[in-house]
């Protein structure tokens, strides 16, 4: 039997490769994936080896992750408890897409992972293995394990040879961290006190606002069909253009967030996140919706976005109620190109133009100054009174509302 971890190349999945060769005296196949953490991750490969591995899966996911999960994701202004832009959550489901495929390549019949059993993470790797491969099994460490402890997962370590340079080569964050092309996420540690401020040298990708440049930043942004496939005019793939934001948000303290969410599993918990460049696209994407989009497509958008958003949360990507809902939100943004100006200054991201070819906006309309006949002002009268008419007809039966 041969089983698929979810390999980082740290630590702890270090110890899990070992572990699962010795409890359930299996073949291990790790996977490595760049989805833009912002590591190397050929290291893995060597780390694996000497761990016995023989079969290593080492991908370079970013374009997939951005233009399959993270635009689709934010076409819809996907937003989880008014705050979290979802960032690990969208990132799990191609993980568990992914190990799944490996396992088929390699006849595994089950796949593993390093995450928590008291974590979204685990629900999200596991409802996508068995959507995606009804029959797989899974391993779950987290669960079944009594190295619960940075000491005790030491001794295993001692015990097993896992190389030391594993823990010691680089300093050990004191937080859990998740990184990928949308976000670093930082839990645990200090954070842990809901009322504990983070620290300043925690954040990684932005600097501070206080710090940010006094001189703003303006950024045009094209869109075609609800993503973004320009910036200031340069033609750039799905990865290379939240690469791009995240360093022009970062630079101007944009994205940071410090929110307490609600886990699936039941428990609240305290995270703190850096999102520079979704921070970017969500604001400029509902810019250019504001000018192309009917109004009511645009509101039942508004209205599905939180199911569909805690499904994400909850880990429900490969399911056929998110697969329904994206059907409908896709088609929403046929009409959903032009173009975007946004000025970054000291953490905000501020809106200050906007334009396209598909545009519902009619000046002539709208204006304020004589529109020739555009708008019969007459006709709001007829409007109004009929919709009071069931309001007025309530009051005169001498129904009361104050
Ligand atoms: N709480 C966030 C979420 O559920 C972040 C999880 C971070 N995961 C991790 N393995 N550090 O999406
Ligand atoms: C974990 O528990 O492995 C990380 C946190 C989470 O999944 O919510």
């Amino acid at each position: 039997n041969k089983v698929v971890l979810a390999y980082s190349g740290g630590l702890d999945t270090s110890v899990i490769v070992k572990w699962l060769q010795e409890t359930y005296n299996c073949e291990v196949v790790t996977f490595t994936a760049d989805i833009g953490q912002g590591e190397e991750v050929e290291p893995a490969r060597a780390k694996a080896k000497a761990l016995g591995v023989k079969e290593i899966y080492i991908d370079d996911l970013r374009e997939e992750f951005v233009r399959d999960f993270v635009f689709p994701m934010f076409r819809a202004n996907t937003i989880y408890e008014g705050e979290y832009l979802l960032g690990t959550s969208i990132a799990r489901p191609l993980i568990a897409k992914r190990l799944i495929e490996i396992a088929n390549e390699t006849g595994a019949d089950a796949i593993s992972h390093g995450a928590t059993g008291k974590g979204n993470d685990q629900v999200r790797f596991e409802l996508g293995a068995y959507a995606l491969k009804p029959g797989i099994q899974v391993i779950a460490p987290w669960r079944e394990w009594d190295l619960t402890s940075r000491e005790t997962l030491m001794a295993y370590c001692e015990q097993h040879n896992i190389p030391v340079d594993f823990s010691s080569k680089k300093k050990k964050s004191p937080y859990s961290m998740d990184a990928n092309l949308l976000h670093i996420s930082y839990e645990g540690g200090v954070l842990e006190d809901p009322w504990t401020e983070a620290e300043e040298d925690m954040w990684r990708w932005s600097v501070s606002p206080e710090t940010a440049p006094d001189q703003p930043t303006y950024v045009d942004l094209t869109f075609e069909k609800g993503d973004i496939v320009a910036i200031d005019g340069e033609s750039l793939s799905p990865a290379s253009v939240l690469e791009k934001l995240n360093k022009l948000g970062g630079a101007n303290g944009i994205g940071r967030l410090d929110i307490v969410e609600n886990r699936y599993v039941g428990m609240k918990s305290r995270g703190c996140y850096e999102t520079p460049g979704g921070t970017i696209i969500m604001k400029a994407h509902r810019a250019i919706e504001s000018i192309t989009l009917d109004r009511e497509v645009a509101h039942l958008k508004d209205s599905l976005m939180p199911k569909y958003a805690e499904l994400i949360y909850n880990g429900y990507w490969w399911s056929p109620e998110r697969k329904m809902l994206q059907t409908a939100i896709d088609e929403s943004q046929e009409p959903v190109n032009g173009e975007v100006r946004v000025k970054l200054y000291k953490g905000g991201v501020h809106v200050v133009g906007r334009r396209s070819a598909d545009s519902l906006f009619d000046e002539k309309v709208a204006t304020f100054e004589d529109d020739a006949g555009a708008y019969d002002q007459k006709d709001a009268e007829g409007f109004i009174k009929l919709n009071a008419l069931r309001m007025r007809i309530a009051a005169g039966k001498g129904r009361t509302l104050i």
